[in-house]
């Protein structure tokens, strides 16, 4: 067995980190083993998981009972593919997700990451017109700071200056980028929030395939929650367009908002929905693209006669397996009970950041807290000190934010939020 030193070189040397450089002089820790909400480190630390690994780890690591499914489902099978055959595991995740999705999306395409579910929802609104006989209904809307995803696609609609697309510019379609709505959540839409998609709606809506937005919540492109109004205004302005209304709910999906896809909270269904992340507890990589039978039998009876799109790991069930339990334990369990609690944790935890001559802006909605700071973080300086005070946080540009797996308790979550107060203040 290599020691930790020489497993350090080798991952230094050759592996790429997300958006990192090799020569970069962040540090990386090297986890040994995670159990409920705590990441054991190799020397033996243990930090509180602030992050659920991005959104994902609703109910902790090393869960039993999401174990014990892994387990059942490797003595039937890891794996088969999906072209000609099926599986009782994507069936009966099937049904679930039809479920308790909204009404209307009734057909479910998966892939294996958020970026891929983004792209296969594009590629849908563009075979759904061209089947309609309205090939030039290519391009989408999409709204500033939003974020959906790292492929060329879904990156083409994420926010195009952190995006970086003036690197990409000569592959990256060109899509119609609007303000980010500033209504906030639980404020109404005026008309001049909703200007700007009115004005892209009447200028491109004849190219326009879809408007693809983060409902309620934009998460990586700025963690900022807006009005639902401006969603119920949104779906209504796509009708009268006959422009697609894509949700991307990877973020949002399985409770994290307080709602159990965060469209509830404007009672607003979409043409097309994507989920991802916390479908599998954070288990395995998993994601799938929702849609209405409208849209499906239309793909269908155009040309070629079939949805081109089909991957490899396509509905892995061991993966499916995971999302089935996952799915089971939150909605078995008291979630919105709990994710209430989370919230008022983070909102009286969190307070005390206004106070701060560093922060500009604190906000909490369900399991997800923010602190903006008027300077962008170092994150040199910012990490090391949430290690060393044992807790798991990874900020980004000036935002500082928290959003734990649903199992933390009052306790963890006290420890979590004081933390972020006193290292900010310290910054
Ligand atoms: C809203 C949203 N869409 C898409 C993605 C991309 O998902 P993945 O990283 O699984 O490709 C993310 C990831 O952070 C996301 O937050």
């Amino acid at each position: 067995m290599q020691d930790l030193d020489e497993l350090l070189r080798i991952d230094k040397d050759s592996i790429w980190h997300p958006y990192s450089s090799m020569s970069s002089e962040l540090p990386v820790y090297h986890v040994d083993s995670a159990a409920g909400v705590l990441l054991k480190l190799n020397n033996g630390q243990e930090l509180i998981d602030g992050m659920s690994s991005w959104w994902s780890v609703i109910h902790g690591y090393n869960h039993p009972q999401m174990n014990l499914a892994l387990e059942e489902q490797l003595k039937d099978m890891a794996h088969v593919m999906f072209g000609g055959l099926t599986h009782t595991p994507a069936i009966q995740l099937t049904e679930k997700l039809i479920a308790i999705t909204p009404d209307s999306l009734d057909a479910v395409f998966y892939s294996d990451s958020g970026s891929v579910a983004v792209e296969v929802a594009m590629k849908m609104a563009i075979q759904y017109w061209h089947a309609k006989g309205k090939p030039s209904r290519q391009r989408f809307i999409s709204l500033r700071s939003g974020y959906h995803g790292d492929t060329l696609g879904a990156m083409s609609v994420c926010d195009p200056d952190t995006g970086m697309h003036s690197l990409f510019s000569g592959v990256l379609p060109e899509q119609i980028f609007i303000e980010q709505p500033q209504c906030r959540f639980g404020e109404p839409c005026t008309d001049n929030d909703i200007a700007a998609l009115k004005k892209a709606l009447t200028k491109y809506g004849e190219n326009c395939a879809a408007l693809i937005i983060e409902p309620i919540v934009q998460g990586a492109g700025g963690m900022w929650f807006y009005s639902a109004d401006y969603v119920k205004q949104a779906r209504k302005l796509c009708d009268e367009h006959n422009v697609l209304l894509i949700f991307d709910e990877i973020a949002t999906g399985f409770g994290r908002t307080g709602q159990l896809f965060a469209c509830e909270h404007a009672d607003v269904v979409p043409d097309i929905m994507c989920i991802g992340k916390a479908l599998t507890g954070g288990y395995l990589s998993l994601a799938a693209t929702l849609t209405t039978r409208d849209i499906h039998v239309t793909i269908d009876s155009g040309e070629p006669g079939v949805f081109m799109h089909g991957p490899t790991f396509m509905a892995n069930p061991l993966a499916c397996s995971a999302a089935l339990t996952s799915i089971r334990l939150l909605v078995e369990s008291d979630w919105q009970k709990n994710i209430n609690r989370i919230q008022r944790s983070l909102e009286d935890g969190l307070a005390p950041c206004r106070q701060l001559t560093q922060v500009s802006d604190v906000r909490v909605l369900g399991g997800i807290g923010v602190v903006e700071l008027k300077e962008a973080v170092d994150m040199k300086m910012i990490v090391p000190k949430f290690v060393e005070a044992g807790v798991w946080l990874r900020p980004f540009g000036k935002l500082v934010y928290v959003m734990p797996p649903y199992i933390i308790s009052n306790d963890d979550l006290a420890t979590l939020t004081s933390v972020m107060v006193a290292v900010i203040a310290d910054s």
